[in-house]
């Protein structure tokens, strides 16, 4: 199968782009689209035979369920068993946007979707051409993350290539993601609401809307109620090494002492940093601009593929403190770096 890139550079192309793209979504075909955290593989998700390629060629375990795009709070309410009392207050905030919201769904969406489960994952992008694709094809949008399973998330068109090019009809190719990690995955099905996957909503940003606690799920919980957390995530091939957060002239150091110990093993080394670190003797550097926990989730994978790329046997990486969106970051590079 030929995958064709659908470019959006100017009104034409969109116009184009959000046509074939959304005829190809009607007709039971996979679209690549971009969303402001990463691209999704997309599907009719009210159609079983599409949804089942998508586990197909993501190589995606059966267990895992896939969130669902919708373009409109009305759309969502369509799709729900019962509209939870806290909906609205979370969907009028932060929709669109990375936010995703499991409630309990009705007999609208096939099982298929969410592995069986009583509780659908609903997302409104705030990405343009996102919401115009959703629009136009008025149906919701079951959409992973465009990786191979296991593999960082894709945050730009390239990569999809990389990982899907030929087992899949399209690519609506958007440039890169501004936020570049995955959207905070949020079960408001039960009464106390439950973050199942950190994101850039943060806790803090949910608890003062909410104005009630919010409690986030062990990464080691024994029975996680999102079952893709439990496998590997977001890794590289390379062997990802983070430094837990330390002062720069204490993180350079560190630095310094693990790169030259590699070299003299002959390992060829990367450096996955902010720009002020380039230059502690690694073979290859991939700079996460200032280093603010907003750049690290917007150029995290990008780095990764870009290092794998460059064969290092070895990627390096400087911790952030956990609190905020760095609470995200540092969720996303544990799980890279297999712990
Ligand atoms: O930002 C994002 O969320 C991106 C873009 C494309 O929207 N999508 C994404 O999808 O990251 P995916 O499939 O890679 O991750 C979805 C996560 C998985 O951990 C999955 O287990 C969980 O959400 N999930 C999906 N549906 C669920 C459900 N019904 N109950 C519990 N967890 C669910
Ligand atoms: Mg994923």
């Amino acid at each position: 199968m030929e995958t064709r890139l659908l470019p959006t550079d100017n009104e034409g192309a969109v116009e184009y782009a959000i046509a074939h793209g959304a005829e190809l979504l009607r007709t039971g075909k996979l679209l690549a689209f971009p969303t402001e955290t990463v691209y999704g593989l997309g599907a009719n998700a009210l159609d079983e035979i599409a949804v089942r390629r998508i586990y197909e060629v993501k190589g995606r375990p059966k267990d895992n369920p896939m969130i669902v795009h919708v373009h409109a709070k009305e759309q969502a309410r369509e799709l729900m068993q019962s509209v939870p009392p806290c909906f609205d207050e979370l969907a009028n905030e932060f929709w669109p946007g990375p936010l995703t919201l499991i409630v309990e769904r009705n007999a609208a969406i096939p099982d298929v979707v969410t592995a069986g489960l009583s509780g659908v994952a609903l997302r409104l992008p705030d990405h343009a051409l996102a919401r115009a694709l959703l629009r136009r094809t008025a149906l919701p949008v079951a959409a992973p993350s465009a990786n191979v399973s296991g593999r960082p998330s894709p945050t730009d068109a390239r990569m999809v290539m990389d990982y899907l090019d030929g087992r899949i009809d399209a690519v609506l190719d958007g440039g890169p993601c501004a936020v570049g990690i995955e959207s905070t995955v949020l079960d408001i099905s039960m009464k106390q609401p439950v973050i199942l996957r950190p994101g850039t909503v943060t806790r803090e940003d949910i608890e003062d809307v909410l104005q009630t606690y919010v409690s986030v799920t062990g990464v080691d919980a024994t029975t996680p109620r999102s079952p893709g957390v439990k496998y590997r995530h977001y890794a590289p091939r390379a062997r990802l090494i983070v430094f837990p957060y330390s002062d720069d002239d204490g993180m350079a150091g560190t630095l310094g002492a693990a790169i030259g110990q590699a070299c003299r093993r002959e390992q060829r080394t990367g450096l996955l940093a902010p720009e002020r670190f380039r230059g502690c003797g690694e073979h290859v550097f991939y700079s996460l601009r200032e280093g603010t926990a907003v750049d690290y989730a917007r150029h995290l994978y990008a780095g990764l593929a870009t290092l794998d790329a460059a064969a290092v046997a070895v990627i390096f990486c400087p911790g952030i403190p956990a609190t905020g969106i760095g609470a995200a970051v540092m969720n996303r590079l544990c799980k890279a770096s297999g712990l």
